[in-house]
């Protein structure tokens, strides 16, 4: 088998979601609305900001960019959120995150119209993924789930082990992975004998938090591998790569039969899931 057979190229089933969302869009004449909104200027929420940006401007969705001081009071944030949930010429709103210290982020995310939250974080988007209704889904592990099945990955009846249990990532990924009928496990900081659990899964999912953390030890030949980590290094300590996930990469590889990498992997994914989220926010309000 060549290298690149293993790996799962996110960057492009990302492009192939973009592509067709731009033609639907392009079909149909129509122009989804995106808010963004950034809080301060922390360089890494800048760089996925601009991006997701770019996403919009690739398929035709017009992005509206609400660039706030740092000083920001929650209060005026709110102010804004209450203004764009009323406001018909905007589908969907996405407030990057973290929100500075000052800012608390469940009132930001609870204060989002259901009808428009499509980072899918708030407690009625969660709720309906647990009990099976319709509604958005967090970007990542949805995007998880179409990259699973672009690569022709059974997910029925297989042994499926997400490591960490964030409301982003971790739990709505283990919603996702049951409701394709796999069989989920979640570990935490708490797990004991956490070895044991991931060398047992034919599909891991590591959204741990910490760089490289996942080694080969950890990992049962044949597995599939989804690293949502992404850690910046420094270039001259690690032979020139900028970025790392919580897969030690290059140890666990052989090991895999697939495996996303950092860079290219899941990332895209998410941003490719943003779009498609913004779609359905305008059909939800224009059907
Ligand atoms: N910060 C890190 N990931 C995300 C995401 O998916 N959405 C938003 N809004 N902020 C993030």
């Amino acid at each position: 088998m060549e290298v690149k057979d293993k790996i799962i190229d996110g960057k492009a089933v990302a492009g192939r979601v973009k592509e067709e969302i731009k033609h639907e869009i392009v079909e149909r004449g129509i122009r989804p609305t995106l808010a963004v909104i950034l809080v301060g200027d922390d360089p890494a929420s800048t760089v996925y900001v601009n991006n997701k940006k770019k996403a919009c401007e690739f398929c035709g969705i017009e992005s509206k960019s609400y660039e706030l001081p740092f000083e920001t009071t929650e209060e005026e944030l709110l102010s804004l959120i209450d203004r764009l949930n009323k406001d018909k010429e905007i589908n969907g709103i996405l407030v990057q995150l973290p929100v500075p210290e000052h800012i608390d982020p469940d009132k930001v995310i609870e204060a989002i119209s259901p009808l428009k939250d499509v980072d899918g974080f708030s407690t009625q988007s969660v709720g309906a993924l647990s009990i099976g209704k319709t509604g958005f889904v967090s970007c990542t592990p949805a995007g998880i789930i179409e990259l699973l099945h672009s690569y022709d990955v059974e997910i029925s009846g297989k042994n499926c082990v997400v490591m960490g249990r964030s409301n982003i990532v971790g739990k709505p990924m283990a919603m996702l992975l049951l409701r394709e009928n796999g069989t989920v496990t979640v570990t935490h900081t708490r797990t004991r004998d956490i070895k044991e659990i991931t060398g047992k899964a034919d599909i891991l999912v590591a959204a741990v938090g910490k760089p490289r953390m996942i080694d080969e030890s950890y990992v049962k030949k044949g597995a599939v591998i989804i690293d949502v980590g992404i850690h910046r290094l420094d270039p001259e300590k690690n032979g020139g790569r900028k970025l790392c996930g919580d897969v030690d990469f290059d140890s666990v590889f052989e090991k895999a039969s697939l495996i996303t990498p950092v860079p290219g992997g899941v990332g895209p994914m998410t941003i490719a899931m943003l779009m498609k989220n913004t779609l359905s926010a305008f059909d939800m309000q224009n059907s």
